[in-house]
């Protein structure tokens, strides 16, 4: 009995039939504990190859400790783990998930890939996509941590985490799935947000022929923009002692004074602001009158207002030069990140000093004016390309591939206006209207929605960075990822993407929207404003 299942398991492994790998069939435990051996590829050695059931608690007792070190397996998956090297002074860590049910689920691929300058793979985005079928990489984008500390004296290390990271493992993680299933894949995708937003859009940029689809989420495109930019709030506010800087409980009444004074624009009092562009808020109305203080009325003195303005104002540089767009009203974010620790942003000022300047005794400037060439210095030299704008999408268009993008209205991290800015740009130098665009490029504004996840509104989309969070309710089956397979597979194109609002426990409940395809804005028809069906997506903007 034994040897005649050992002989039939030599026939199918030298066999090049499709679809024989099944849970059951072709022992799919053995082979995948094989593949430490017998998976060869250029550059690339293989660190690790086992069996995962579903359930099991994956944990990572060596990595960096910024990193998620354990994830909970949601499939029963072939787990491979590789090294690969991608220069003489550089490497990437991968590993490919291969689940059981690839042959059933058309032999799908999918790429995941880690925010802001992070070196970690992304457990969450990861584990969840082989619950779909698809066999998924996640990488550490050429370095292990969430800092840019590898970037020192290590240029090879920056280029991997600009692009090459995900372009090669893609490359290498496409092969182990065609090797270990003895087929060949039939569709890739791409899925990220914020600094895996901008890995997407760089795919879309430079070598949108390794995915059939992509979806970048609020993607940090413009990196050396909002380096500049969010560096900039730190001289207005100043640290906690300077007169202009304002505290936690300020900084929430700052956005409580906004709602008020712009929520029902959009005809529905729900902490949204449908269009936040349109909200011109009045921070003067917090202004203290003679004898008022912060602690006796809860106003704010004319130095504190001023310097709120210029956070809501667009950043400019040396001789106007333009930085970056300004903070969009209406988000809760801004402060909790940038702005109340009194100190400037570490991950901006690290990738300054170990990666873009190279020098560890660099130093912050103390003054505005002392960062004014800083500025100019960013937006001047990118020698490795770690900004995402290159506004010609024409070989992603050519070859029939499709782009989808969307972002938080309340994203208090990284303004959408500068992706609003992104699309006018691709449509500008591509010469396409929206209507044009829409073949191959469509994007969606999430209102409420802040950096990726969270907010007030109808935010969750089973989007990349979501889909770890533990909300119940909503089926996996409607996550954005097969949004884009009907598109790519079955050429059915999203024009809505429905989002829904998340309580406190993680289950769906409260608004769903269905979000408008850019520059269309959901306007509020009547009825129960917590219903899809209540909004209607119209290309005027303006309310009434
Ligand atoms: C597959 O191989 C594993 C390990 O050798 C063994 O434990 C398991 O029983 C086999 N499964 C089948 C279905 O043959
Ligand atoms: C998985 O294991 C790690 C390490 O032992 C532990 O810290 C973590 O809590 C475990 N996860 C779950 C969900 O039990
Ligand atoms: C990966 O390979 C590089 C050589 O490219 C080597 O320096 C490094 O130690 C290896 N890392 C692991 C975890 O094996
Ligand atoms: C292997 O890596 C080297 C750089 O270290 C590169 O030049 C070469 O093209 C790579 N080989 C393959 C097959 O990717
Ligand atoms: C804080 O700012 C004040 C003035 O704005 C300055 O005098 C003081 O030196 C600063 N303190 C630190 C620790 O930077
Ligand atoms: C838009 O294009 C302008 C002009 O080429 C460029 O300076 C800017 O960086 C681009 N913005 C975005 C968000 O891509
Ligand atoms: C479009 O962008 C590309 C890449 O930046 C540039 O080379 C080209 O000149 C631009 N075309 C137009 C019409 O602006
Ligand atoms: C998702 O779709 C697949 C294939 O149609 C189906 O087998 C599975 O039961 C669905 N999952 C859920 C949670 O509905
Ligand atoms: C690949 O996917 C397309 C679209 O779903 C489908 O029509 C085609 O049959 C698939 N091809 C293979 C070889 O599985």
């Amino acid at each position: 009995m034994k040897v005649t299942h050992l002989a039939a398991i030599s026939v199918l492994l030298f066999t090049s039939t499709p679809s024989l790998v099944t849970a059951s069939g072709n022992n799919f435990t053995r082979r995948c504990g094989r593949l430490i051996q017998t998976f060869k590829n250029a550059n690339t050695t293989v660190l690790l190859s086992t069996y995962v059931t579903k359930g099991t608690n994956v944990t990572y007792p060596d990595s960096d400790p910024t990193c998620q070190s354990s994830v909970i397996a949601m499939a029963d998956v072939c787990r491979l783990r590789l090294n690969v090297t991608t220069s003489s002074s550089s490497n990437v860590i991968m590993e490919v998930w291969m689940p059981t049910n690839w042959a059933d689920t058309n032999k799908r691929f999918a790429m995941t890939s880690d925010g802001g300058v992070s070196g970690c793979i992304d457990l969450d985005d990861l584990t969840f996509t082989t619950t779909l079928g698809f066999s998924t990489v996640g990488h550490n984008n050429g370095h292990d941590g969430t800092d840019s500390l590898a970037f020192l004296n290590k240029p090879e290390v920056i280029k991997d985490f600009s692009y090459r990271a995900v372009q090669v493992a893609t490359k290498v993680g496409k092969t182990a799935t065609n090797f270990f299933y003895q087929d060949t894949l039939n569709k890739s995708y791409y899925w990220g947000c914020s600094g895996a937003g901008r890995s997407g859009m760089k795919a879309a940029q430079s070598f949108p022929e390794e995915f059939d689809g992509i979806i970048a989420g609020d993607p940090a495109s413009e990196f050396h923009r909002v380096v500049a930019g969010g560096l900039s709030y730190w001289y207005h506010m100043g640290n906690t002692t300077a007169p202009t800087w304002l505290n936690f409980d300020q900084w929430t009444a700052i956005n409580a004074e906004v709602l008020a004074q712009c929520d029902t624009l959009d005809g529905v009092k729900d902490n949204v602001l449908e269009d936040p562009f349109q909200c011109k808020p009045r921070f003067d109305a917090m202004l203290c009158s003679d004898g008022e203080t912060w602690a006796k009325d809860k106003c704010l003195t004319a130095v504190q207002v001023a310097a709120v303005e210029k956070i809501y104002s667009p950043v400019y540089g040396d001789k106007g030069r333009f930085i970056f767009p300004a903070v969009q009203p209406g988000n809760d974010q801004v402060f909790g990140f940038y702005l109340v620790y009194g100190s400037p942003d570490e991950i901006a000022t690290h990738y300054l000093k170990y990666g873009f300047y190279n020098d560890a005794n660099w130093q912050l400037p103390s003054t505005l004016d002392g960062f004014l060439p800083v500025m100019d210095d960013l937006l001047d030299r990118d020698p490795y390309g770690v900004s995402a704008n290159n506004p010609d999408l024409s070989k992603l268009r050519s070859l029939g591939h499709k782009l989808l993008v969307y972002h938080g209205g309340s994203d208090g991290f990284y303004t959408p206006q500068n992706t609003i800015d992104q699309y006018e740009n691709v449509s500008k130098n591509m010469t396409l209207r929206s209507s044009q665009l829409d073949e191959f490029f469509r994007f969606f504004m999430i209102p409420g929605m802040n950096h990726c996840t969270g907010g007030n509104g109808a935010w969750y989309m089973g989007g990349p960075g979501q889909v770890g969070m533990g909300v119940t309710g909503v089926n996996a089956n409607d996550s954005l990822i097969m949004q884009m397979v009907k598109w790519v597979e079955e050429g059915k194109a999203p024009e809505t993407i429905r989002g829904y609002a998340i309580g406190a426990s993680g289950g769906a409940e409260g608004a769903v929207r269905d979000h408008c395809k850019w520059p269309a804005k959901n306007h509020y028809k009547g009825g129960n404003a917590n219903d899809a069906s209540s909004w209607e997506c119209k290309l005027n903007s303006l309310y009434n």
